[in-house]
């Protein structure tokens, strides 16, 4: 993908977006001030107060009052959930009948895989475009070239924006990084810095002498192992863990024993964790789409998620934090490698740029972007040679 490709803005609404300098707590936010303390009467409760006078109330009420309140509430819920009609204008595309409340969750979990399922929805309903309601949220499946283009290219601003998820909230520490955040403020000023400071072309030549030792390591690792097989996915795997440390924290291991192969036992583990994170940051989970039954956590996405997480802390934390106190007591004044960079931005007025919290979800962020593209890329290429016999045969002839 193209990196520097500007994404159009979007700002999603429940997603913190302002900036902490910004961020200001208004008389409308705090609905209970007046907006002139001249001209509007000013009522203040005390909580006390005020749920004393609700009980006396509520103790007055004759049961035929309960009733016909129990009536009212019912009927708000209804009307409020109750599917709107759509207008001519927004009429949503043809889809399944969904369920009240639920939508087609139980259809999604019932029918596997779930591709072959809207593949038949689309082939039964003889359409190109499709709507299937998963509780509060619509999932639009496009199969045609013309309306794809649609989407992905007249329509982009209206579609780019990443899904919000407990995983994404829980990894980037309430959206304060790049590669997992909603579009918003936010992620334009930490896009910013990782194409302009830690993903340049110029950073990149900067790197370049590191990722060349970790080439050589692999090389040397995969010529000693000559006569028994390789797994390639484990070594993509800890190739890209290994540079991506390198890179960030200008170092292989996190401590503790060596280890005979590519990792130690403690560098395993971190790595481990990374992929755990990758296995379950958009897997399927039914509280993503009903908020109400999120706290349950029904399928245990959000305690791996947390457990990973905090193995990946357990190893990033007491690095970052040395070198915030000796970067910022004056110690170190010279960047060595992407941890120091993010460290050393400085904003207009001289301040460091980024929160402690900030640098943290993007030392994780970065660790997940570039840790799991490249090594399926690695291992979807090898795929491919092995099942093509035929150009794996050429190759051979080229001198392979
Ligand atoms: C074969 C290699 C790679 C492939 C195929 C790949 C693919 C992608 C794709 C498809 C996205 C967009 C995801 C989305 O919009 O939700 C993305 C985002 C990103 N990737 Fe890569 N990537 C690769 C390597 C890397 C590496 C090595 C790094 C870092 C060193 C990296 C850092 C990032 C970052 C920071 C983002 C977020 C960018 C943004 O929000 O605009 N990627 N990558």
């Amino acid at each position: 993908m193209n990196h520097n490709q500007p994404r159009p803005f979007h700002l999603p609404e429940s997603i913190p977006n302002q900036p902490r300098k910004t961020r200001k707590c208004t008389h409308q936010q705090l609905n209970f001030m007046p907006s002139s303390p001249s001209t509007s009467p000013t009522i203040f409760f005390n909580k006390q107060s005020m749920t004393t006078m609700f009980s006396a109330a509520v103790d007055k009420l004759s049961p035929c009052t309960y009733v016909t309140l129990a009536i009212f509430f019912i009927l708000v819920f209804v009307v409020k959930t109750k599917p709107r009609r759509s207008s001519g204008r927004h009429k949503l595309p043809p889809g399944p009948k969904p369920w009240p409340f639920v939508g087609c969750l139980p259809e999604l979990v019932r029918n596997k895989p779930t591709f072959r399922w809207i593949h038949g929805l689309m082939k039964e309903m003889k359409t190109e475009i499709l709507c299937v309601k998963l509780a509060q949220t619509h999932l639009i499946v496009v199969s045609s070239p013309e309306i794809s283009r649609e989407v992905l290219k007249t329509q982009d601003a209206k579609f780019a924006s990443r899904p919000s998820t407990a995983a994404t909230r829980i990894i980037t520490r309430g959206y304060l990084a790049t590669a997992l955040v909603p579009l918003g403020h936010q992620w334009r000023k930490m896009r910013k810095i990782m194409t302009s400071e830690l993903l340049s072309p110029t950073r990149m030549r900067w790197t370049y002498g590191k990722r060349v030792e970790e080439l050589n390591h692999i090389v040397r690792y995969v010529h000693d192992q000559a006569k028994s097989p390789v797994d390639i996915r484990s070594l993509a795997r800890g190739y890209m863990v290994n540079v991506i440390r390198r890179l960030v924290f200008r170092r292989r291991g996190l401590g503790g024993p060596k280890g005979s192969g590519l990792m130690g036992p403690q560098e395993v583990e971190h790595a481990e964790a990374l992929f755990t994170i990758h296995a379950h940051l958009f897997a399927f989970c039914v509280g993503d789409y009903t908020h109400f039954l999120s706290f349950l956590d029904l399928e245990g996405h959000k305690k791996a998620i947390r457990d990973a997480n905090a193995t990946v802390d357990k190893y990033h934390d007491p690095i970052i934090h040395s070198r915030v106190a000796q970067i910022r007591s004056g110690s170190h004044t010279e960047a060595d490698d992407l941890l120091h960079l993010l460290i050393m931005l400085k904003d207009a007025e001289g301040m460091p740029l980024l929160s402690l919290e900030e640098i943290k979800a993007q030392v994780t962020d970065l660790m997940l972007a570039s840790v799991d593209n490249p090594a399926s890329s690695v291992e979807w290429a090898f795929a491919e040679l092995i099942d093509t016999q035929k150009s794996c045969g050429r190759n051979r002839q080229g001198g392979w």
